[in-house]
Parts: C-alpha cells; structure tokens; sequence
C-alpha cells in the first residue's frame, strides 16, 4: 500500500491514516488487516452486484437510466414556479432536502419548502410564509399511505384551492410514488396530477437519485444531469478492487471500528455549510440500513452503528471537547472540500491587536482549513480514530458521487455485518401502532398493543 490516499485524480477520496493503529494505538486498525480484507472482501462487491444484475436492488443502476431522468427535466422545464413545496418524510424528503441545502441560493428567485414534520405550527408558518399562487407541490410517499404525508396533503390542499380555486389547484400537484400501487397513485390518476414513479426495487432511503430527488431538484434549477454523471462515477468506483474503492475500504474500516473497537458512535464531521443537511441525509441511511435486531441467518445480534452530526467548524465550541476527552466510543468521518467558491480574504485595519494581525493576509478558507486539520490531530492525538472523504468542490457532480458513495458504503456495511439493509422493520412497526391508535380500520392487532401499553400507566413526576 504506497501512500494512503485510496486514489488521486477523481472527485471523490478517502484518507484513513488516522484510522490505522499506528495513529492511534489500541483504538485503530492494523495495516496488514487492511490487505487481509482486500482479499476476504471479494464477494462483497459480487454480492450487491448480483443483486443489481437480478433486478432485487437498483440503487447503483439509476443514474444511467436517461430516459428516466428525461421526463423529469421536460416536466421542470415546463413547469417553473418560485416556491416548490415539498411534503414527504424519511427517505421521501432528507435527499430533496440535502441537494437545496447545497445548491439552493438565498437570491434565486427559486425557493424549496420541506414540510416533513406534522408540528401544526410549523405547517401553518409555512404555509403563511409563501403565496400559494407561486407554488408548485410534490406530494412524496414511496408506499402511499404514510400518515404524515398523507395529512399535510389534506392541509395543503385545502390551503391551495382556498387560494386559487380547485380547478387550478388541481394544475399544481404533482405525486411521486410506487408504480403500481398505494392511495397516493389512486388519488394521482383520480385527480389527474402528474405522477413519478419510484422503482419497486428501490428503497425509500436509497431513493434521491429517482424523481424523490431529481424532479424537486430539476425544478429548482439544479443540474440534474451532472449529479447523475457524478452517481454514474461513484458506481464505477465502488464497483472496483479494495484499493481503489472508497465506499467498500470505509464499509470495512466502520465496521471493524464498531465490532472491534468498539465506537458504536459514528460523528459524521462535514467541513462544509452547503453539506449539513446531507449529513442528515445520511445519518437515516446508516441508521435505518444497519440498525438491525436480526441477521440474515435469523439470529438476534441487535446491530448498528449510531449516526450523529456535528458541523465543522461550528461544533468546534459545542461537541468537540466531548469527542476529545470524553468516552473513547466513537469513530469520526469527516467530509471535506478542496476548493471553495469564494476564498475571501481577510483584511482590515485593527492590525495592532495581537488576535486579529496573524489574520492579515490570509483568507477565510486557509481559517477552515486550518482548523479542520486542527481538530483531525486533535482527535487522533487523543486515540479517536478519524477518516476523511474529500471532494474537489461542492457541485452537483460532487453530491452525485456522495449521494452513491455512501448507498455503497452502506449496502457494503449491511455485506460485512450480514444483515438485510435494505429493510426497516421497526419504522413499519411504529407505522402501524400510528394507523391503530388514529382508529384506521384493519388494525385491530396493534390496536391491542396499545391498549396493553396504556394499561401499564403513566410515571410522572410535576
Ligand atoms: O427508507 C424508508 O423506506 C423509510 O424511511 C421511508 O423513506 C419513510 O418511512 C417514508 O416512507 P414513504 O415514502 O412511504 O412515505
């Protein structure tokens, strides 16, 4: 292994020095392991890669289906309001979400609201912040029928027609969701809205880069064909040897940091503002794929690595002396960019303080970069092993590859711990206790589940 940067020349690199155990004694990972899992982690890639060829998983094969991504661009294109108004949830919204947060402008003239929460208050502010008249609204919902969206709908809805009128508000939905069935795609071909499709074999979670993602993105103006070229990349890559494939070398490092070591924690550390709300993204993706009470051979193992954030350089003063000096119990993945858009250069006229005069002549960047190299050799220095994903620059290309990258990496974890990741038991099971306790017909068992739960009383202490 010469060098340790996986791989030069491409978007997307991993650096794991501070994850091998000569960084970090007693808490990282032997180099020799690393060549040992080259070799035993072979079938892995064979694994998901079957699974793609026989049509079970589809995630690593969206970004080449063009005509796909085609209907979505025509559909913007011809549909082009300031405020897009999104209501979905989980996977339905995260992706959506992420992609605004990197590429959407305050002066844009284009403006993306995410009602993924059904607080009242928030949804009425919402609403009341925008005129429904600029506004087109994609109901999102893989399966049809989850509750939350299914009643900001109803919101929505009513809010639009009191606006405009139903003849036209009926013009301003468009549904994205299951091919084949679900109440959303009844409602869609009852009142004629538009419909997108996601793939049956698609996951809510492993769904952005289908119109959950790429027609929100498309209608805000975002270049939908470049992050698709950026996917299209990252599948390329985590399709080849170990050392040469980022997503299937940190799938290896996480899960021996979790199982060995013991850092049942996974900080994610974006160095980057425009890469907050992918954090977020993808804390649902590591949670929901590899939070498992069962593996694959039907034995209680009660898997998983707990996915939290913290943003560089912001929690710097918040969470990093924790990491530093508290329990040993985590493992680190920072995200980081080579080149930002503006450098801005520090200058001003209060040179004669000590505070401020080394800060003359530098720039806003070099201050970043600084410090998140900072807190990486503070954190390795104190034994927290760290690995670092860094792209050149934030641009739909970048986010394509992120976004595949870390399906991979997941869907190579869920490889190593042999459990389903592609599943989410308990998110259903607590969709049903919801459905049982709003008195939705064909319930009843869960319904009992409640009310054995309320039998049990409260404790409460005023
Ligand atoms: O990954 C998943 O499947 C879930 O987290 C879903 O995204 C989430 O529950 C929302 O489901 P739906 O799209 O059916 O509303």
């Amino acid at each position: 292994m010469k060098g340790r940067r996986l791989r030069e020349g491409i978007l997307l690199e991993l650096d794991y020095t501070n994850v091998l155990e000569t960084a970090v004694p007693g808490h990282g990972i032997p180099k020799i392991a690393f060549d040992k899992a080259a070799e035993s982690s072979k079938h892995v890639v064979g694994d998901i890669q079957r699974a793609h060829s026989s049509g079970t998983l589809a995630f690593g094969d969206l970004p080449s289906d063009e005509k796909a991504l085609k209907v979505v661009t025509d559909f913007a294109a011809s549909h082009s309001y300031p405020n897009v108004l999104l209501l979905g949830i989980g996977g339905s919204a995260l992706g959506p979400a992420a992609l605004d947060a990197a590429f959407g402008r305050p002066n844009s003239g284009k403006r993306l609201i995410v009602l993924d929460n059904i607080d009242p208050d928030f949804i009425q502010d919402s609403l009341d912040s925008i005129a429904a008249g600029d506004t087109i609204v994609n109901v999102i919902a893989k399966s049809g029928v989850t509750a939350e969206t299914m009643a900001t709908f109803a919101a929505v809805r009513k809010w639009m027609i009191h606006a405009i009128g139903e003849a036209k508000a009926r013009e301003r939905f468009v549904v994205t969701t299951d091919p084949e069935k679900g109440d959303l795609l009844a409602i869609a071909r009852q009142e004629n809205y538009p419909a997108f499709v996601i793939p049956p074999n698609v996951g809510g979670r492993f769904s952005v880069l289908t119109p959950v993602g790429t027609l929100p993105a498309a209608l805000m103006g975002f270049n939908v064909e470049a992050l698709m070229a950026g996917a299209r990349k990252a599948a390329d890559q985590a399709r080849r040897p170990f050392f040469e494939n980022p997503a299937l070398a940190a799938a290896f490092i996480e899960f021996v940091l979790e199982r060995e070591r013991a850092k049942r924690i996974l900080v994610l550390f974006p160095y980057s503002q425009p890469l907050w709300k992918f954090a977020f993204w993808f804390k649902q993706l590591w949670g929901e794929s590899l939070g498992k009470k069962m593996d694959r051979r039907g034995r209680e193992v009660y898997y998983g690595q707990t996915p939290t954030a913290a943003l560089g350089v912001t929690d710097q003063h918040s969470q990093l002396q924790l990491f530093i000096e508290g329990p040993n119990d985590k493992a680190f993945l920072f995200w980081d960019v080579k080149e930002f858009r503006n450098r801005l250069p520090i200058r001003h006229p209060f040179l004669k303080f000590d505070s401020m005069a080394y800060l003359e002549h530098k720039t806003m960047a070099d201050l970043f970069r600084a410090e998140k190299r900072a807190t990486e050799i503070a954190l390795t220095e104190a034994g927290r092993p760290n690995a670092t994903i860094t792209v050149d620059r934030i641009s739909e290309e970048a986010l394509g590859e992120l976004i595949m990258f870390s399906q991979y990496l997941t869907a190579y974890a869920g490889e190593f711990y042999d459990i389903n990741a592609f599943d989410q038991p308990g998110v259903e099971y607590g969709k049903k206790l919801t459905f049982a306790m709003m008195d939705r017909p064909g319930f009843a068992d869960y319904s009992r589940k409640i009310e054995q739960a309320r039998q049990h009383g409260r404790a409460i202490i005023k």
